[in-house]
């Protein structure tokens, strides 16, 4: 055997120094004598993105991950050469480049502090295998310094000392130290003296970060192809990093439909016809609020996609109809393998038109998934993701079907050691032809893609609703998403807490876990705390396999299908609450579910917290994780804080121990905030909304509070159709002032709020609204009275 021994002997390869430095634009180019150019672009003030390669020549620049809409510009751009450096200077950002060998540093321009600083910095060792080069960058670790996100990693939120790789995979029952899992989400955000930045390594190939594990100071990141090409993202605040990075990658096109944000009941798989129905009948009849119900692979005709079972499904249309009319939305799976069928007009029209993916000397890429044996679109040609998106118009305009689940994206592969395509399987990748090696991580991410714009197409006027299980950077656009396989403990009551977490991290809200376990069966209390948890996921669905019997709400005694739909029920109260974090979420790229460490990165008592989380803006959340608890402790961060269940104010900054018997969590309210409910509905749009309530939470200070609505689907509120309430309240010793600016075009159906006002201080006097005195009634200590929707100014004066 002749092996090419000069190459595999060159090891690690490093840039060596800078002999030419070019300027175009926002864009700079360093070449050093051994031919490494690294090309920096000042995208933002606070964002740079560093490019290399060893050849002299670039590749095309392309990218599945990056946003179209991503925002480009900034304040200021100065570039200064020293003896030893090249200096840029933005409006955020100093960044030094080493003459010598490229290394770069770079300080926050405020203060001079150090941010970030290589330590071996860009090197390379050549690919003998495949070609190009395996791509690597270390960087030193500061002091204390702390590390987040990551996308779906069952572990705790502080990443350092560990190490993880991006390759997705089909995981069913995976644990805490399962990694790879289903995702591939290459972004990272360092922590370290109250200042905060983020990496987003954009590199489809496997790729590998390892955070202080293999040496006690270095952070390193790495990939098996491709280019070294990451964006350094400045914060210092860490909502700023995530925003930046959502700006790059893309915020979801467009809010959900409100139904989605609903209660969502699943199983593999509810099948016949009549036990769906029977399965939604006890929804209404128990009046367990509920808004959307799932097929899974069984409606299929032996699970060939976009066919139906006629003799368990015989009239889908009616049926949907049927649900429709009932107040349910039904998603139906859709997974990637097509069966091999020659009667089977998806697979004939994949066929005749070449869509399906190819092995490297040409025949199709067979593999086995629950139709048996298949050929896999190859969802990188456009082509193709139109073909695809075409192929939904029956389902989702003539039967009605209004989300898609795509599963099984990563793809997965069974009876195979690696659980996916070989290497060797050739990609379109948009005209940038290329192996598995590099298409797999997008694979899933643009099955998706195809199948929200089928959704939006066929489902317009309405709003799309796709869900899938695979993703990469980016996918947040098009989809929501869920954990994938998890198991019915408690310890992954705890693994979904922190994966929910730490994908809105990562720039990716709209995610839930598989409430109650897929694998395997929890006991009522499990499922109770799970229920708990899950309502203050944006994506909150039931879910489990069909081996480990039932999960519906009832199915645990009627304790707890009470306790159930009392959280069931909070959770459509807080609809209004929701829609407007997820308004945020879209308008400004802020998570949803925030870490503690993400709402206070200033508390070093934050840095390696994991149960308590903040939802929305407002309320702080913290699930009991343990059985036969009556309460637990958990770190209360800053701040006073309201005791939802009964109004006792508390004082952040501490461990406390919180009650929270079987049918209680522990929730908190800000105090200063004022938190919009609707009344109970079993579905969304069931009930007119008459009355706004508006709880407020008396605070001695100032505090702002928002409230978004819109028609609650269709795009008319991208016209200027919708409403946001910006609430100012001012409390005093002796007062307490709310003033509200409305903006949008849209009318809401309700006139009035419900206005319910907890903590006062003092004994009510007078309230004038606009400057006018009005009757009052007083209750239990609180106090409660309606208001017009369009008031001003509201002031609440106390007794002489
Ligand atoms: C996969 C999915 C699961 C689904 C099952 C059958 O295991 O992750 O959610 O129920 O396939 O389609």
């Amino acid at each position: 055997m002749i092996i090419n021994t000069e190459l595999e002997k060159k090891g690690n390869l490093f840039p060596n120094q800078i002999i030419s430095y070019e300027k175009d634009l926002d864009t700079l180019y360093f070449t050093t004598q051994n031919n490494v150019v690294m090309q920096v672009t000042v995208q933002r003030d606070s964002v740079l993105r560093f490019r290399y390669t060893t050849t002299g020549i670039f590749d095309k620049d392309f990218s599945y991950g990056i946003s179209q809409k991503a925002g480009e510009g900034f304040n200021h751009l100065e570039i200064e050469e020293t003896e030893l450096h090249y200096v840029i200077t933005t409006s955020k950002l100093i960044c030094k480049i080493a003459k010598a060998n490229l290394h770069k540093t770079i300080f926050d321009v405020k203060d001079n502090h150090l941010i970030y600083e290589d330590e071996l910095g860009f090197h390379w060792e050549e690919s003998y295998k495949y070609g190009g080069n395996i791509v690597k960058m270390s960087t030193r670790a500061q002091e204390a310094e702390s590390y987040y996100g990551l996308g779906d990693k069952p572990v705790e939120n502080n990443l350092k000392g560990k190490r993880f790789q991006n390759w997705a995979t089909d995981s069913y029952a995976y644990g805490r130290t399962t990694d790879p899992i289903y995702k591939a989400i290459p972004f990272y955000i360092g922590l370290h003296h109250k200042k905060s930045y983020g990496i987003f390594f954009d590199n489809s190939f496997r790729s590998f970060f390892d955070f202080c594990q293999e040496r006690r100071n270095i952070t390193s990141f790495w990939a098996q192809g491709g280019e070294m090409n990451y964006y350094f993202i400045y914060g210092p605040e860490m909502n700023d990093v995530v925003a930046s990075y959502t700006d790059l990658t893309g915020r979801p096109y467009h809010m959900p439909p409100l139904w989605a944000l609903g209660y969502h009941q699943c199983k593999w798989s509810y099948y016949p016809e009549s036990k769906v129905r029977e399965v939604t009948s006890k929804f209404r009849e128990l009046n367990i609020p509920c808004d959307a119900i799932y097929l899974d692979i069984d409606y299929m005709d032996g699970f060939r996609c976009f066919t139906w079972n006629s003799e368990f499904f015989p009239d889908p249309k009616g049926m949907v109809k049927e649900l429709k009319d009932q107040g349910f939305k039904t998603v139906v799976i859709i997974d990637p393998g097509i069966k091999i069928d020659k009667d089977y007009w998806v697979f004939k029209e994949g066929l005749e038109n070449d869509y399906f993916c190819k092995r490297a000397d040409g025949p199709y890429m067979k593999g086995k998934v629950w139709p048996g044996e298949c050929y896999f679109p190859d969802f990188t040609n456009p082509e193709v993701r139109e073909w695809w998106a075409n192929l939904l118009r029956e389902l989702v305009e003539e039967i009605g079907v209004r989300g898609v689940w795509n599963d099984m994206n990563e793809p997965a592969v069974m009876e195979v050691p690696n659980k996916t395509f070989p290497n060797d399987v050739r990609h379109n990748y948009d005209g940038n032809y290329c192996s598995h090696r590099k298409a797999h991580n997008i694979y899933g991410m643009q099955m998706a893609r195809a199948t929200y714009h089928g959704l939006r197409k066929f489902s317009y006027p309405k709003r799309p609703f796709v869900i899938t299980r695979s993703a990469y950077a980016g996918t947040q656009r098009y989809t929501s998403s869920w954990t994938g396989d998890n198991v019915a403990s408690w310890d992954h009551l705890s693994i979904a807490n922190q994966q929910v977490q730490r994908m809105s991290l990562s720039g990716f809200s709209f995610i839930g876990s598989d409430i109650g376990g897929f694998a395997e069966q929890p006991n009522g209390e499990l499922f109770a705390r799970w229920i708990q948890l899950g309502i203050f996921h944006p994506f909150c669905r039931v879910h489990s396999s069909g081996d480990h019997g039932d999960q519906e709400p009832w199915a645990f005694g009627p304790t707890v299908t009470n306790i159930v739909r009392k959280f069931i029920e909070l959770r459509y109260q807080l609809l209004p609450y929701l829609y407007t974090a997820f308004w945020r979420y879209v308008q400004e790229g802020v998570p949803i579910v925030k870490s503690l460490v993400l709402f206070d990165q200033n508390d070093a008592n934050t840095h390696y917290r994991n149960d308590e989380f903040i939802y929305g803006e407002k309320l702080l959340v913290c699930p009991i994780l343990e059985a036969n608890s009556k309460g637990r402790r958990m770190y209360i961060p800053s701040g006073n804080w309201y005791n939802y269940w009964n109004g006792e104010v508390i004082t952040g900054g501490e461990e406390k121990w919180v009650d929270a018997d079987i049918d209680s969590m522990p929730i908190f309210v800000k105090e200063g905030a004022i938190i919009p409910t609707y009344p109970v509905q079993q579905y969304v749009g069931e009930k007119k909304i008459e009355q706004l309530k508006l709880d407020v939470y008396y605070k001695k200070g100032k505090e702002n509070s928002k409230v978004y609505e819109d028609d609650h689907d269709g795009y008319d509120y991208k016209k200027g159709r919708y409403s946001l309430r910006n609430f100012n309240l001012v409390g005093k010793k002796k007062s307490l002032t709310i003033q509200q600016f409305n903006s949008g075009k849209f009318t809401t159906e309700y006139n009035t709020f419900k206005i319910t006002i907890h903590g006062l201080p003092f004994k009510i006097g007078k309230v004038e609204v606009n400057n006018e005195i009005t009757d009052i009634s007083k209750l239990n200590g609180e106090v409660e009275f309606v208001v017009p929707k369009d008031f001003t100014e509201l002031h609440i004066v106390a007794e002489d």
